[in-house]
């Protein structure tokens, strides 16, 4: 199953590098939240800034949702799961993202946006992260991406794995309809049945992660007694190398995948705003309290 290694080649399978729980909080107008990525236990994992996961089938715990509020300096990708959430923002984009549709949202400059349930019972789950810009593309112009789940390209691998490919190209060249961003982000959900097996290459510049959103799956290391168990609700930080190998735990799992290269620049952040200096921070606040957002 493992491939022999010579003595001197660099590791080629991403093993687990480290494993994430994440906190529970609440944020917006208290809607609640694990955040993997943005807390004292794993601050950001460039380009990465935040990944919150909600889940949640009591409407008291997403009804508040995210009254309006700014960004600057980043990106912010929204995957809902399941359920429904309205989009309203300061330049004029509006519309509502569901199960298995994706918001790419690129604050940029500045944008002020609501982000609120469009249902009052049932299932909300999703996720949200935040991608870094580079310093030179902080302060371009916003701009507001949706996909629809019928806009995912998915690929099977067998009978035991799907992958949808919301961002990048997976290695059957199946191409997600995110494209062309800086850090060239992969973001693929991939299900696997028993059996399953998920290969897939990932570019050695990229920092790469995976949350596992139902089931168990075991990162297969370059030597057996690297192989990780990563449960539901787990993140995974992947270690350097050129492609992951991952096993479903039957009957079944469901993880996403994200990948992408690291800015590796100065990052300055303060609530909703990540600029590279304290200074530009600074600006940052004064400025949307000037209504310059
Ligand atoms: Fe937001």
């Amino acid at each position: 199953m493992k491939q022999a290694v010579h003595a001197d080649t660099p590791s080629r399978d991403r093993s687990v590098r480290r494993r994430v729980h994440g906190t529970p909080t609440s944020d917006g107008a208290g809607m609640r939240l694990t955040r993997l990525i943005g807390t004292a236990e794993l601050d950001m994992l460039d380009p990465f800034l935040l990944l919150d996961a909600f889940d949640s089938a009591e409407p008291g715990d997403y009804i508040a949702g995210f009254p309006a509020h700014p960004h600057r300096g980043f990106e912010t990708v929204t995957y809902m799961l399941a359920g429904r959430m309205r989009h309203k923002d300061n330049a004029g984009h509006e519309g509502v993202i569901e199960g298995g549709g994706v918001q790419w949202m690129t604050a940029a400059k500045g944008i002020i946006h609501s982000e609120m349930p469009e249902q009052e019972a049932g299932l909300m789950s999703g996720l949200q992260l935040w991608v870094n810009l580079p310093s030179h593309m902080k302060m371009a112009e916003p701009e507001y991406h949706e996909y629809r789940a019928q806009a995912i390209p998915s690929e099977q691998r067998g009978s035991g794995c799907d992958i949808k490919v919301i961002a990048g190209k997976a290695s059957q060249d199946s191409i997600g309809p995110v494209n062309g961003r800086a850090v060239a982000p992969l973001y693929f959900d991939v299900l696997l049945r028993a059996n399953g097996r998920f290969i897939e290459p990932i570019p050695v510049s990229h920092n790469a992660f995976i949350y596992v959103l139902a089931g168990k799956v075991i990162v297969v290391g370059e030597y057996s007694e690297q192989d990780t168990v990563v449960g539901q609700g787990e993140l995974a930080i992947l270690s350097d190398g050129h492609r992951v190998q991952i096993l479903g735990e039957a009957p079944e799992a469901r993880f996403v995948l994200v990948a992408g290269t690291p800015l590796n620049e100065p990052v300055a952040r303060r609530g909703p705003f990540v600029m590279n200096k304290e200074a530009e921070l600074k600006q940052a606040f004064k400025d949307y309290s000037e209504g310059k957002f």
